[in-house]
């Protein structure tokens, strides 16, 4: 199956001050679904914002809301994140105990179901889920922070999941996540990713607009 071309900016980077004009410079662009990263300082070291935000963002939002829980124990949850709005609820495979558990309750209360894998976790981890698995968040940073430098490994990373997803048969989409910018977004696509997020390369560039029509087209 021909890849996908999808953008999902991360509002992590997003100006928290004027957030209405931002989501309006996103649904009036070429991105595809807005990116929002949830941390609770637990599963990763730093803490963003929570359910009052994501309300407040899918008031305005014309695009899919692509939330990724950077949270330990997202079962607990569940249902509050599809009440606040998400349409694609991603979890962190290092955070799940029984993940097709979790994945069967993603699909139950109505959401596209995601699984994130870190830096150090093998692709090959999810062959036996990955039927139910509508994104693989792949990062290609360590979860945390915006602004840091892409892990080049992640390459091979995506063309290993491509082939289990061919074999496998699934529709999984491949999403990447961290220090994605118009140097590697190209070579990312090439490789097989569907989505690529990116955060600082939109929201710290002179031209978000034409920043993500690049990443989507060059
Ligand atoms: C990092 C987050 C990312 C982050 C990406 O833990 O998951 O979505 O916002 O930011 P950039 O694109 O700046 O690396
Ligand atoms: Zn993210």
């Amino acid at each position: 199956m021909k890849n996908k071309r999808l953008i999902s900016p991360s509002f992590l980077s997003a100006n928290f001050l004027h957030l209405e004009k931002d989501i309006e410079m996103i649904n009036k662009s070429e991105a595809d679904w807005f990116h929002l990263d949830i941390m609770d300082g637990v599963f990763v070291p730093n803490i963003s914002f929570g359910m009052p935000i994501i309300k407040q963002i899918n008031k305005l939002a014309k695009k899919p809301l692509d939330v990724h829980l950077m949270i330990v124990d997202p079962d607990k949850y569940i249902n509050d994140f599809k009440e606040a709005g998400a349409d694609i609820l991603t979890v962190h495979y290092e955070a799940c105990r029984h993940l097709h558990r979790t994945l069967q309750s993603i699909k139950l209360a109505g959401m596209k179901t995601g699984v994130s894998l870190n830096p150090h976790t093998s692709v090959d981890l999810l062959e036996d889920v990955i039927q139910d698995i509508d994104v693989v968040l792949i990062m290609s940073v360590n979860p945390g922070f915006g602004g840091q430098n892409f892990i080049e490994n992640t390459y091979a990373k995506v063309r290993k999941l491509k082939k289990i997803i061919t074999e496998k048969n699934s529709n999984t989409l491949i999403e990447i996540d961290g220090g994605v910018n118009l140097q590697n977004a190209e070579k990312l696509f090439e490789a097989g990713a569907d989505v690529l997020v990116a955060g600082s390369a939109v929201f710290k560039s002179e031209n978000p607009t034409k920043t993500i029509s690049l990443l989507k087209n060059e």
